[in-house]
């Protein structure tokens, strides 16, 4: 069906326009099905599925077990709190024991960056075909969310044809924490690699200067750039200029727990100056949409009454579209492992 090439998933970096066009595409044919009680597709039977979670998850651990299950794949999960982590098993340890236990997919999120490209390295060294998904590692990477946020602007942008050309040209507006977050620098490489120009919009403490020139520095072992044009990276201060300029809003979570010093003492004043609400959203030149990758701090990012307007504030879709998304690239990755269970759509 696809020349798929990934048999891991760790970072954005590495994907071509094609590789976006295939997820993006396989998503949507996922997302057209009713897969409810017997509707399941086949494609993962008979294959283990392992989340290792070893940071908190609502969306991407349940969606992923979920997209799991619609595939016919058995699911295992982990608790870090009652497991022997306690005892002072390391998390490359606790992986090798679910890939021993059969795991032939393995979603791993992590609070340190690169604990998933160190499994891989393990992995490769011991000639085990285990493939593994990055689900979130510390500030580096969460492809999966980078590739729902782009399936849903895709959507909102070009409902019939949700595939990447549909970013072309589009300003999308990325607010806030930028610093802490993975979720930006999947999105970086994801949006810019459709064509679309980013405009990045935070204080100095959230978002340092060197952002603009994010994907001019891939993650070790890259050596050339599968982009051939990548849409351009600008930083604007002013959340008014910033939104004059947005067909499209993603705002982001302060992420607390990654801040080293307390660079936030007035959350009123973020709100201010960086929430979207419907005083600030009078900035923009038109409707637009407004996405957030979850979990929100209420009345910080933004407010109440803009979360529950359906109309534009794409939160629900987004998650809605994260089991599609993950459907695709867990059946990917199972083609390259050798699954012989390919999907009939017709
Ligand atoms: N967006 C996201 O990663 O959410 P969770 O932490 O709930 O998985």
């Amino acid at each position: 069906m696809t020349d798929w090439k990934h048999r891991h998933i760790l970072d954005l970096a590495t994907f071509s326009l094609e590789d976006y066009a295939t997820v993006l595409g396989l998503a949507n044919r996922f997302k057209s099905l009713p897969l409810t009680g017997a509707r399941k597709l086949p494609a993962l039977q008979g294959k283990l599925v392992a989340t290792l979670f070893f940071e908190p998850s609502t969306r991407t651990r349940s969606s992923f077990e979920l997209a799991a299950r619609c595939l016919s794949a058995d699911v295992q999960s982990f608790s870090p709190k009652s497991s022997s982590l306690t005892k002072g098993e390391t998390a490359l340890d606790t992986a090798l024991t679910y890939i021993a236990m059969g795991a032939d997919i393995l979603v791993i999120r992590h609070s340190s960056a690169n604990v998933p490209s160190q499994l891989v390295n393990s992995l490769e060294a011991l000639n085990e075909q285990t493939a593994v998904l990055n689900g979130g590692d510390g500030l580096r990477s969460h492809p999966s969310q980078g590739l729902l946020d782009l399936f849903t602007l895709a959507s909102y942008f070009n409902q019939n044809n949700p595939l990447p050309g549909a970013l072309k040209d589009k300003t999308i507006v990325i607010i806030g924490d930028i610093l802490h977050s993975r979720v930006a620098r999947s999105n970086l490489w994801a949006l810019t690699a459709c064509g679309a120009n980013v405009v990045l919009c935070g204080p100095p403490s959230l978002l340092p200067e060197e952002f603009t020139e994010f994907v001019n520095s891939p993650p070790p072992g890259i050596l050339k750039d599968p982009i051939n044009k990548r849409g351009k990276i600008r930083i604007i201060r002013s959340l008014k200029e910033a939104l004059s300029e947005a067909d499209a809003i993603m705002t982001l979570r302060l992420q607390k727990e990654r801040m080293r010093e307390n660079l936030l003492t007035d959350l009123d004043r973020y709100h201010l100056d960086y929430g979207i609400n419907n005083e600030s959203l009078k900035y923009c030149k038109q409707r637009v949409p407004i996405l957030h990758p979850g979990p929100v701090n209420r009345g910080i990012e933004i407010s109440g009454s803009i979360l529950s307007d359906r109309s534009i504030c794409l939160i629900e879709k987004q998650v809605r579209n994260g089991i599609p998304i993950r459907m695709a690239l867990l059946y990917l990755m199972s083609a390259v492992t050798g699954n012989k269970n390919t999907i009939n759509f017709t």
